[in-house]
């Protein structure tokens, strides 16, 4: 055997069982593959934290999407009666993780006259505060106008009028659909999300 026949000596390294000389090279293919791996296993920095993508589940709070409150929690004496939709997005309170992986989790939520809710909205609300899916079932906008003096919700991008009061219906606009309501309660004194939404979030073409 002359040297060119050899692998490089660089090459050998300490052999780690009976018939096994794995070479350097091997070695390093090897661990790098275990590398690749172990990275690949690893949450990256700029991936979402497990469970900021799914939907509002039960026993959600609310907190602030925007403003000098962004993240604070949302707590029913701060939705005033009449008053513009406030954004919000689900968190979950045991792991405190903000559902804002996803933009379709957007939430709105305002209060109404109890009296003037219908019976399906009545059922999911708490002492007349309301919640829906803020993403408008047209083209995705949020849902971020608000006509007092009619109690309407708004889409900017189009126009499409929604009532908060009629589970959220359509009255105007290019919306094919009402908003999917967040049921709602209070418990112990914190707004609390009672159940999912009811109906598929962003637009839908049937
Ligand atoms: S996206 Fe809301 S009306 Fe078009």
């Amino acid at each position: 055997m002359t040297p060119s026949d050899r692998e490089d000596p660089r090459d050998v390294i300490e052999e780690p069982a009976e018939g096994c000389p794995c070479s350097r090279r091997a070695f390093l293919q090897v661990a790098i593959g275990a590398g690749v791996a172990l990275s690949a296993s690893r949450p990256r920095a700029d991936e979402p934290p497990p469970g900021s993508t799914a939907l509002p589940k039960a026993g959600d709070r609310l907190v602030y999407a925007e403003g000098s409150r962004a993240g604070q929690e949302i707590k029913p004496e701060d939705i005033l009666l009449g008053e513009q939709q406030i954004m919000a997005w689900p968190i979950d309170p045991a792991s405190s993780v903000v559902r804002n992986g996803s933009r379709l989790n957007e939430i709105l939520v305002l209060k109404l006259d109890p009296g003037s809710l219908d019976d399906n909205t009545r059922q999911y609300a708490a002492e007349g505060i309301v919640a829906y899916s803020a993403i408008c079932k047209h083209a995705q906008c949020p849902v971020t106008g608000w006509d007092k003096q009619k109690q309407l919700l708004h889409c900017f991008c189009h126009a499409t009028e929604y009532d908060p009061r009629k589970s959220a219906a359509v009255l105007s606009g290019p919306a094919p659909r009402p908003l999917p309501i967040l049921p709602v309660k209070i418990v112990d004194g914190a707004l609390t999300v009672a159940a999912p939404l009811r109906g598929k979030v962003g637009n839908q073409s049937v």
